[in-house]
């Protein structure tokens, strides 16, 4: 791997204290990391080297899955990280920091690459590529790439403007937008799910599947988050990236599907045949919730509008459900449904694909026979399993279940490998901005509908399934959501 600079803007954030810097230096003892790197810190605190140097040591022994305790290791790991005070709107800032990069640059004797992570608010991108392309930290001789993370924008309009700023300081090959969902183990292996295994080829159509199911609840509420959260809703938080690109991610994975050569491609292709809601049909294929007081893992809990931070009157979703349908010769007429929420019964992200009876084109749940299942689990819990049905010793029909779940507590988190993925120009598992476009395109009429109150705001019991309404979303094609307790 290249030798290089690595700038992380936001060094003393929580995003960098919890996830980034355990993922460099768990890349560091795989020896994933390039022989040689410099890491440079920026925030807004004047603080020294030796305790900028103290805090990533302080987040390692915190969050780091690989325990850091040989001290030699974390001696040469720290010794990589320099600190820098930088207000983001300070053009001398910017050529501070451009002294300090080409500085160890020549210390340490690596190539002019130079990785800008920007962990920091997203209203600073903008300011933050204009001012690294204007300063001269973009002008090098080996390549740059920009990281950034979700959400890129807050409606099609915003983002697009968003995108046009940054595309006047990095090429879209040079930016890295990261959807944590794509580093998930399982979600990586949909890849090869079906390319791996013929069996499924055959099976992955309209002829054989009923509907899909992707869910990603979460028992936890708006936690301290609500300052963000309250602007922003489910929608915006999960719907629009995380579960479009899991969407995304299900429907291409067949090999030969169009001509499309690459996965930004097959991406591509899926959201162009998704077929677009207007305005007046949000109501019928879209549910939005919010929660009220109940239970969560025993314990009682508030409303979201009585969370700190959160305003009275707030119709902010905490919950939202939605049909849709990809229409291209492979999903024609099979529904797919989505759904995210908070303060939910369980913690489950997982996909549910429910085979049909290809005969009668319908769910085969009778008798006794349940439905062949194929279901990916892509957290807490990872792994997956296939439903089939079998007679048991009274000679009746059960159930039975062939699962394989990863007991590896040592796997790499998903930023370690997105990370690593971007240090060797690898952009597979990231968020491109077509991708991004055409997700906001489609999210753009609900935006509209719940900004307008034209949807109702159906409440649902924390600790709970989430509102009625979603189960009546399947019960109109004779559907349920599947696995719920
Ligand atoms: C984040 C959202 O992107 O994903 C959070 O902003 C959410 O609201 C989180 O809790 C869920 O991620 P995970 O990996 O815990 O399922």
């Amino acid at each position: 791997m290249d030798t290089m600079s690595f700038v992380l803007f936001g060094a003393t954030g929580d995003l960098a204290t919890r996830k980034i810097y355990p993922a460099l230096y768990n890349l560091f003892i795989e020896m994933k990391m390039p022989e040689s790197f410099s890491v440079i810190g920026l925030g807004r605190k004047e603080i020294s080297n030796d305790i900028f140097q103290g805090l990533v040591e302080k987040s390692l022994n915190t969050f780091s899955r690989n325990s850091p305790d040989n001290a030699d290791t974390m001696k040469a790991f720290l010794s990589a990280f320099r600190y820098s005070q930088l207000d983001v709107n300070r053009k001398e800032d910017y050529q501070k920091l451009l002294q300090l990069v080409v500085q160890r640059e020549k210390e340490l004797k690596l190539s002019e690459n130079r990785m800008f992570y920007l962990s920091v608010s997203p209203e600073f991108f903008d300011v933050i590529a204009l001012n690294i392309n204007e300063s001269g930290l973009g002008t090098t001789e080996g390549w740059k790439r920009l990281i950034i993370e979700k959400p890129f924008g807050r409606d099609l309009k915003s983002a697009q403007e968003l995108n046009e700023n940054l595309s006047k300081a990095f090429h879209e090959e040079e930016i890295f937008r990261i959807d944590h969902f794509l580093g998930k183990a399982m979600v990586q292996n949909l890849e090869v799910l079906e390319s791996s295994n013929p069996y499924l080829q055959d099976l992955w159509s309209n002829h054989y599947i009923a509907n899909v199911q992707i869910t990603a609840n979460e028992t936890v509420g708006v936690e301290e988050r609500a300052g963000y959260y309250d602007h922003a809703g489910a929608l915006r938080d999960m719907f629009q990236n995380h579960m479009l690109q899991l969407l995304m991610m299900i429907a291409t994975q067949l090999p030969k599907r169009g001509d499309a050569s690459t996965d930004n491609l097959k991406k591509k292709a899926i959201m162009e045949s998704l077929r677009p809601l207007q305005q007046e049909d949000v109501i019928h294929n879209v549910v939005r919730g919010q929660y009220v007081a109940g239970k969560s893992k025993g314990d009682s809990v508030v409303a979201y509008t009585d969370e700190p931070g959160v305003a009275v009157h707030t119709h902010t979703e905490t919950f939202v459900a939605a049909r849709l349908w990809i229409d291209d010769l492979f999903w024609n007429e099979v529904p797919f449904y989505i759904r995210t929420g908070k303060r939910m019964k369980e913690k489950s992200t997982r996909i549910v694909i429910e085979f049909k009876e290809p005969l009668t084109k319908q769910s085969i749940e009778e008798d006794g026979k349940m439905a062949n299942l194929l279901v990916i689990e892509i957290g807490p819990k990872e792994g997956m399993f296939i439903q089939l049905n079998k007679k048991n010793n009274k000679g009746e029909l059960e159930p039975v279940r062939i699962d394989c779940y990863s007991n590896e507590k040592d796997a790499p988190e998903a930023y370690e490998k997105l990370i690593h993925d971007a240090m060797n120009g690898d952009s597979t598992f990231f968020a491109h901005w077509d991708e991004v476009e055409m997700s906001w395109k489609w999210v753009q009429p609900i935006l509209n509908a719940f900004n307008d109150n034209l949807i109702p705001l159906q409440m649902y019991e924390a600790g709970s399934y989430g509102p009625t309404g979603s189960d009546e979303l399947l019960a109109f094609e004779g559907f349920k959501w599947l696995l719920d307790s």
